[in-house]
């Protein structure tokens, strides 16, 4: 496998399937089963998971809600996200533990980065919710920080889209795929990967993105084979 230690950044969204809302069992299995491929071959595995398919921040604001009591709401809705979650790969007979960034005792252990490494040195998959525990950051901010405090060696951002193009792909028949890019080309392309939040954070610490399809049974495993799936954005 070409990575030892990954943080796999699921889209709350992928997770509805074809509903137009909450969880999807049949992917959420498909997703189980194939953490489990690479759970196998002795990847270790931290993952975080957005919550857009149950309630999303964002749109609370446009309704009139307090945009910091919106972004709470949707690290509850991680949390919903991260316990299905959990409970599939423990079907599939994966070991996890689950660490929430806001004090849930009762359902979760508190993060503490030293207990989420040691986790994944004895073959655990850790699962981290509550995005950042704090309103203004993006999962996929949460996906980068944590990535970085154990030192994964890269991110996977599964998504819906097989990777970064030229232009968007359903609006421009033309837009051609990306194999690899540099942060400062999507940058300076205007492209986007991230919010500018989670994309700097992996820049400055040299921390390469990988962007493929996770909505394609077998892409997790093809990616740490180190075929070209999707999109490698580095330094
Ligand atoms: P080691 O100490 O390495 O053996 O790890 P461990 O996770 O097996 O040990 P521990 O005895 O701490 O945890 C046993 C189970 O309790 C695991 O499923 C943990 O996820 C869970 N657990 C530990 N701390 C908490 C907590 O604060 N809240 C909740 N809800 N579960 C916890």
């Amino acid at each position: 496998m070409k990575y030892k230690r990954v943080l796999l950044k699921l889209s709350g969204e992928s997770l509805m399937g074809k509903k137009s809302f909450g969880i999807d069992n049949q992917r959420l299995n498909d997703y189980a089963q194939q953490i489990k491929d690479i759970y196998d071959a002795g990847v270790e595995i931290a993952i975080v998971i957005g919550g857009g398919n149950i309630f999303r921040g964002v749109q609370a604001e446009e309704g009139g809600m307090d945009r910091t009591h919106g972004d709470y709401m949707g690290m509850l809705a991680t949390m919903i996200n991260s316990m299905a979650l959990q409970a599939a790969l423990e079907s599939a007979g994966i070991d996890s533990r689950l660490q929430s960034a806001i004090e849930m005792k009762e359902i979760a252990e508190p993060f503490v980065r030293r207990r989420a490494v040691r986790h994944l040195e004895k073959g655990r998959v850790v699962i981290f919710g509550a995005g950042t525990g704090n309103p203004y950051f993006t999962t996929d901010s949460a996906a980068c920080l944590r990535a970085i405090e154990i030192n994964a060696d890269v991110i996977l951002k599964g998504t819906r889209v097989d990777g970064i193009y030229t232009a968007d792909p359903e609006k421009d028949p033309s837009a051609k795929k990306f194999d690899s890019i540099t942060f400062d080309d999507v940058y300076e392309n205007g492209l986007k990967v991230m919010d500018m939040t989670a994309f700097t954070l992996c820049k400055e610490n040299d921390l390469p993105i990988i962007v493929f399809d996770m909505d394609t049974s077998g892409n997790l495993k093809k990616v740490l084979l180190g075929e070209t799936v999707g999109t490698v954005v580095s330094n």
